[in-house]
């Protein structure tokens, strides 16, 4: 079957390079109508887009926007050119309903089989080409969001050793080369597993307050939200939201949940080192964006107000309506995006997010 937007059978490189792929050829004309919706507090048609990943450079991100995509977030990018892991990076992923988190060292069979398969991996180790190359393409897909539509820069900081100071420095001057380019709205990812999935800077909540710092220091008003992963922990999100509701716009939840992956004779799926672990996404991580989207509604009415943004599993509109249901401000649809390009056109039409 062919994706959408980003096709999982050609390398990272052939997909900068020669996407997007996929999408019917009629685009879909921008609503009438003032915007009515909010995203990053930014008003838009829908609050409904395609969260960091899928969309690799401007030509997806203006590609998103014709399509009936009205929040598109630029895949992440970093301070400089950093490597994509080897191909492949994304398989199918053979779960059967929900991806436990407990069950996460058990083998899950994953392989190029991707005709029908709702659940995916994402291990690319977020790639990122010079701020040189990047800035320029990010500031042209700033230019591409219609009335009524937002493009998000999404940014992390990469470490250098153990050299906690550096890695505050590195995160506050990519949130500035992100700002420099015209971003009205930012997402800082906290929460790649391919980063080493016990050492997620979202569950070092000092860590994450001087990050933060750092970054606004930076960026000023532009509205910052905090990407991240499924937490176990009830008393780890509140503390993490307790010490960072006041310097943000809101969170995004989730990012991937990490599983085992192997192919059908139990060998690692992915290869090389570290990748034995991967990010799963799609419908076998629904429950654990709904779970965080509905904790963190929770944490919201016990204080000042902060924006939610559900990820995770969005593949039809009644995704859309169940994340609505459980707070969700603005929602986003990787992995749905790349199964159905018409997800869009579809939301905007019916209002949900309106
Ligand atoms: C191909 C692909 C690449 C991704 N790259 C990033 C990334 O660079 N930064 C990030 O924060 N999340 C990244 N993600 C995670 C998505 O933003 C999202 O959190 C996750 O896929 C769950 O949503 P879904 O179930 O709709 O796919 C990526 C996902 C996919 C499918």
């Amino acid at each position: 079957m062919m994706h959408a937007f980003y096709d999982p059978l050609r390398t990272y490189e052939e997909n900068l390079v020669a996407g997007p792929f996929g999408l019917p050829d009629a685009v879909v004309d921008p609503p009438a109508g003032s915007p009515a919706a909010h995203a990053w507090g930014v008003p838009v048609h829908s609050a409904f887009g395609i969260p960091a990943g899928p969309l690799v450079n401007a030509a997806y991100c203006a590609a998103a926007f014709r399509h009936g995509f009205d929040v598109a977030v630029y895949k992440t990018v970093r301070t400089g050119p950093h490597p994509c892991h080897p191909f492949p990076n994304t398989l199918a992923v053979h779960v059967k309903g929900d991806l436990d988190p407990s069950t996460a060292r058990r083998p899950v069979l994953a392989d190029e089989r991707l005709a029908g398969a709702t659940s995916i991996s994402n291990s690319f180790g977020v790639p990122s080409r010079d701020p040189d190359v990047w800035q320029p393409d990010m500031a042209a897909a700033v230019a591409a969001a219609g009335e009524g539509q937002l493009l998000v820069g999404s940014f992390q900081g990469t470490r250098h050793g153990g050299d906690a100071q550096a890695l505050v420095a590195d995160h506050a001057t990519a949130a500035r080369l992100v700002a420099e380019t015209g971003a009205r709205a930012m997402e800082l990812n906290l929460s790649c597993p391919n980063e080493g999935t016990g050492d997620l800077l979202c569950f070092d909540t000092p860590g994450v307050v001087r990050v933060v710092e750092a970054v606004k220091g930076e960026i000023g008003d532009v509205p910052l939200v905090l990407k991240l992963a499924y937490f176990a922990s009830d008393d780890a999100l509140a503390s993490l939201v307790g010490a960072t509701r006041d310097l943000v716009h809101g969170y995004a939840a989730i990012n991937t949940l990490p599983a085992r992956l192997v192919d059908e004779r139990g060998r690692q799926a992915l290869p090389g080192e570290g990748r034995d672990t991967a990010g799963v996404c799609g419908r076998a991580i629904r429950w654990a964006g709904l779970d965080m989207v509905a904790r963190l509604s929770r944490l919201r009415e016990a204080g000042d107000w902060f924006e939610v943004v559900g990820v995770g599993g969005v593949l039809t509109l009644a995704d859309v309506v169940a994340y609505r249901g459980v707070g969700a401000d603005v929602v986003m649809s990787a992995t749905g995006a790349m199964l159905d390009p018409r997800l869009g056109t579809a939301v905007r039409e019916s209002g949900a997010t309106a």
